[in-house]
């Protein structure tokens, strides 16, 4: 049985980006989070319009973030854009209410589990259409898993029991709903205290409250939910077992160009503050500080984007900043150092690497950094599509950076080789 146009039209998919991402520890919005140059959220769209089971698709983000809304805004498969809320069921309900009227199915999925194939989207859509009201992807458990409490006697919580391993399934996304039944499960949960909220962890528990019964169709490995950072690397190999693999004839010898062995980079940056004649903006980490003046150069002076230019060119082993960049590229004449940490990371992955992170420090008497060094973290990981961190020291009043004459930037960045 395959899925009709009549089948798709009423169908919908609800993609759950609005958490935070605390365990992966980036300092931005899990989704926003880079994976072989493209976000998580970008990652899970691209299943979702590839599965072609759902004729309305609704993305829940961070409130306020414009970064993520500019990624789903540009994303072939044009989703409605929702703000999420406080907690994860919060987002389901902020993107239930944005549901078509007339909506059969829905799929609640969490940008979270990227990788997810297409098949799984659809098995599930398949099944709704079949007549289930619930629907879960769900894997075999491969550890015994024991039941356990605690007694208060503050030593460690003791087993209770064993469930039997082979009725245990690990759970994924998407879970599929007969819309109105879900719609009617979430308005009854509304009135909840919040413990009772919390002790709901997904959204086919509410289903099961209602004695619905709640069906299963097989998950897949690479539908993993990305939390930590073992898990990033982990969906990380995975894509690349899904690039076709080159030939013989176009495989570069193994020992010149060993799978996923790192190189390291360095760039080190110096610009004078301009003289206070001549007023310029303060640029810096590809933030704009209205109180500082700007420092000298032909471009916006950003010595943090330009060293971290440098250290990817360096570590890739393409030349640097001039070679790129020089007098004989005049597009680049006045370019935002974002605009330089793009092209640069494009140039890289040209060249057949992927980037791991770039680190940057300057030292400089202003401008004063701290109070927004999460928001350069995150306009440079944006613009290079992979983790830059920023942070900033003085001189103790010693040479040019502690007289508050120039500041200096100096940067390292890891990439590795894709090729095989
Ligand atoms: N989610 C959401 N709104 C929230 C919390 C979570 O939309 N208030 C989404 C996440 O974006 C993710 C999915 O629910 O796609 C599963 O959540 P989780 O893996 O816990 O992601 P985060 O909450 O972002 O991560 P952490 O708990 O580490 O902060
Ligand atoms: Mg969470």
């Amino acid at each position: 049985m395959s899925l009709s146009d009549q089948n798709i039209e009423h169908t919908a998919i609800i993609v759950v980006a609005a958490g935070s991402g605390t365990r992966l520890g980036y300092g931005i919005p899990k989704a926003l989070v880079p994976l072989a140059g493209r976000s998580l959220l970008e990652h899970a769209l691209d299943g979702i319009l590839q599965a072609n089971c759902a004729a309305q698709i609704i993305a829940v983000l961070p409130a306020g973030d414009a970064p993520l809304a500019a990624l789903a805004g540009n994303h072939p498969s044009r989703p409605t854009c929702v703000e999420g809320g406080a907690t994860r069921s919060d987002s389901v309900r902020s993107g239930l209410a944005a549901l078509k009227p007339g909506t059969e199915r829905v799929l609640i999925h969490d940008a979270a589990r990227a990788l997810t194939p297409p098949e799984v989207f659809r098995e599930v859509t398949l099944a709704l259409v079949r007549g289930a009201h619930a629907v879960i992807p769900v894997l075999p458990v491969v550890d015994t898993i024991k039941q356990v409490a605690d007694d208060g006697s503050g030593t460690s919580p003791h087993v209770t029991g064993t469930p039997a391993r082979e009725s245990l399934r690990a759970v994924q996304t998407p879970q599929g709903f007969h819309a109105p039944t879900l719609l009617e499960a979430h308005e009854r949960a509304a009135g909840w205290t919040p413990a009772e909220a919390a002790a709901i962890t997904d959204d086919a528990m509410l289903m099961e409250m209602l004695g619905e019964r709640v069906d299963t169709v097989p998950g897949a490995a690479a539908a993993l939910k990305i939390t930590t950072k073992p898990d990033l690397m982990l969906a990380s190999s995975m894509l690349q077992e899904r690039k076709p693999r080159k030939s013989a004839d176009e495989r570069q010898p193994a020992r010149d160009t060993p799978l996923l062995i790192p190189r390291t980079g360095i760039g080190i940056d110096v610009h004078a503050v301009a003289d206070s004649a001549e007023p310029r903006p303060m640029w810096l980490a590809g933030l704009h500080f209205p109180e500082d003046q700007g420092l000298s150069g032909h471009s916006d002076g950003d010595a943090v984007a330009h060293a971290a230019c440098d250290a990817l060119f360096s570590a890739a082993g393409i030349g640097d900043l001039g070679t790129h960049f020089g007098t004989d590229r005049p597009e680049y004449a006045g370019a935002a150092g974002t605009t330089l940490l793009t092209e640069a990371a494009r140039l890289v992955r040209e060249a057949g690497f992927e980037i791991g992170n770039v680190a940057v420090q300057f030292v400089g008497r202003r401008p004063k950094f701290s109070a927004r060094r999460l928001e350069a973290d995150a306009v440079l990981s944006a613009a290079a599509g992979a983790p830059v961190t920023v942070t900033a020291t003085t001189s103790d009043g010693l040479g040019y950076e502690g007289t508050g004459e120039g500041l200096t930037a100096y940067a390292t960045a890891l990439v590795y080789s894709l090729r095989r």
